[in-house]
């Protein structure tokens, strides 16, 4: 690593792509994505420009959650490769300055997991206190159900020990005690071991649920940040520099706790923004985003908020009002196979009916808002879904990398792929896929590129300060971006009409705006306000070029 990459706040400034190792590449023509053949596509990534991997489970599992389930901690899903091939992953993401972030599922296994197995065998087991048990289903009633479409209870009839068993998500995914000792220690211990290993950060899985307390809904309890404090501890003592991400799908006022006061998680995803990003362009109108920003309070420091516009679930609409939720239903997911319990399973394109113009407005409000960005495999090319597919699989389709046979992901018979490819007419991989927008410079892989190389010459998107603007014209959103004496602007037009914006940057008098991708110039700011024109749903990021500085500065950091 370089010394840059020495900052202990790398986090801050890094893009992330996220990938499920299944659907990347099929290095042995398995028909099952693999470690070799992610390391055969890392200059890929490395030229898109991303400078962290986000890597779903791959540890042991019957992949009922697609890893989720963990039955072994410390060894990998044979189809997937092994150990040896982690390490290697790892060295050559390095190489290319690229970072990792592997997945702690903290807050249960599978049923297969041989703590489970035991467990459920007698109520002698040494393993039955590492899960939850309780003679009624009525304890701890006051806590919501996740998995609404799969799931009627939160507990489950265990016959042969005659009692029921807590489980958050599926049934066959039991809850660990953490009121167990050790547990914990079992998980201090897991957390060892992948540091050790030389990944860079954790994202730590449903960290809200770990223990369950009567009358309450046993989310967020202060037993949860207590032991989560004592994890940042272990990783702090042990392996300074390395990241924690918390999954905590809730309001940022429950979020902030979860950043402690330095001493719990590095980062945590801001869920909220999330479905508010789609409201706002559906509505052309940036009050959503405004108020839910004006919700979230400031983070200590060193801490940061990661964003992303989809990922490998639903389009989750927890953190929405029922009014909210209707109206992106009805929006975005018309045909009821489009939703998925509180959400929609679907992609970033076909959500923003295939428009090219929208898409890239979504990246550039992703990757100039507050935060660092996660990308979702395939989102760069403008990948469909494939709501046929049960559960979540509809977005966890092979990767398109060419229009050959299974779009280059497997050169196994099709049949034998761990999924169809899309291969429809709008999105399939025949017109969809890599080795095409490699070829023209305007393609949304390109475009997303070099949206990506301008936003990693400025650090005020990783590090600053935010300043929303509210000029009058409510269909332009407009920012601030600022840190260390350097100031960009952001406008984002989230209609499908022309809009004229008048913004008052008086405090700006003198400065030049200079247009961050072609470096061309704007008229100097002066007291009375700057008029815009923003084209349908177009975008501009402008970095505020001091007066004193000579014309060619191109104010990069
Ligand atoms: C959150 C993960 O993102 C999701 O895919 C998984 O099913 C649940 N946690 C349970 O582990």
């Amino acid at each position: 690593m370089t010394d840059m990459e020495q900052d202990p706040l790398w986090y801050k400034d890094v893009i992330i792509y996220e990938i499920p190792l299944k659907s990347f590449f099929d290095a042995n023509g398995d028909g099952i994505g693999d470690f070799p053949g992610l390391i055969e596509k890392l200059d890929y990534i490395s030229n898109l420009g991303v400078t962290a991997i986000w890597l779903l489970p791959f540890t042991d599992s019957p992949l009922k959650d697609d890893g989720y389930d963990i039955r072994d901690y410390f060894s990998v899903y044979p189809p997937y490769g092994n150990l040896a091939d982690v390490r290697r992953f790892i060295e050559e993401a390095h190489k290319r300055g690229i970072r990792v972030i592997t997945e702690l599922v903290v807050n249960h296994t599978s049923d297969t997991h041989p703590w489970f197995v035991s467990a459920r065998s007698t109520r002698a087991s040494p393993f039955r206190d590492y899960y939850v048990w309780s003679d009624s289903p009525e304890k701890y009633r006051g806590t919501r159900i996740i998995f609404s479409d799969s799931e009627k209870s939160n507990w489950t009839w265990e016959p042969k020990t005659r009692q029921y068993y807590w489980h958050r998500f599926f049934h066959h995914q039991p809850d660990l005690n953490f009121d167990n000792p050790k547990v914990q220690d079992e998980i201090l211990n897991i957390v060892t071991f992948w540091f050790s290993l030389g990944v860079d950060g954790l994202r730590c899985d449903a960290v809200p649920y770990l223990f369950e307390r009567e009358g309450t809904n046993c989310e967020n309890l202060p037993e949860t940040h207590a032991f989560l404090k004592r994890l940042r501890k272990e990783v702090d003592r042990l392996f300074p520099g390395r990241m924690l991400l918390a999954e905590a799908n809730q309001w940022p006022r429950d979020v902030l706790p979860y950043f402690g006061n330095e001493d719990e998680f590095h980062m945590a995803y801001h869920f909220p923004l999330m479905p508010r990003l789609f409201i706002a362009i559906a509505q052309g109108d940036r009050k959503p985003i405004v108020e839910i920003l004006g919700q979230t309070p400031p983070i200590p420091d060193s801490c940061q908020w990661t964003i992303f516009l989809r990922n490998h679930d639903e389009l989750t609409l927890e953190m929405v009002s029922d009014q909210e939720r209707d109206y992106l239903w009805s929006y975005y997911a018309k045909d009821s196979r489009m939703r998925l319990n509180l959400g929609i399973r679907r992609r970033l394109a076909p959500l923003m009916q295939n428009d090219r113009r929208k898409i890239d407005l979504m990246h550039s409000l992703l990757l100039t808002l507050p935060g660092t960005p996660i990308l979702y495999y395939g989102d760069e090319i403008g990948m469909g879904d494939n709501v046929h597919l049960g559960d979540r699989n509809g977005v966890r389709t092979p990767m398109q990398w060419s229009s050959d046979k299974n779009g280059g992901f497997s050169r196994a018979d099709p049949s034998s792929l761990y999924s169809p490819p899309i291969q429809n007419p709008v999105y399939g991989y025949h017109v969809v896929n890599v080795e095409s927008q490699v070829r023209f410079p305007t393609s949304p892989l390109n475009m997303l590129r070099q949206m990506i190389q301008v936003r990693q010459g400025f650090r005020i998107f990783g590090r600053g300060s935010t300043t929303i603007l509210h000029p009058k014209n409510f269909r332009v959103f407009a920012y601030l971006r600022e840190s260390d004496g350097k100031v960009g602007l952001i406008l984002n037009n989230l209609s499908d009409a022309t809009e004229s914006v008048l913004l008052d940057l008086s405090r700006f008098d003198g400065y030049t705006p200079v247009e961050m991708f072609s470096q061309s110039e704007f008229p100097k700011i002066r007291k009375h306000p700057l008029h815009f024109t923003v084209s349908p749903y177009g975008y501009f990021w402008l970095y505020l070029q001091p007066p004193d500085l000579p014309s060619d500065h191109p104010g990069s950091s």
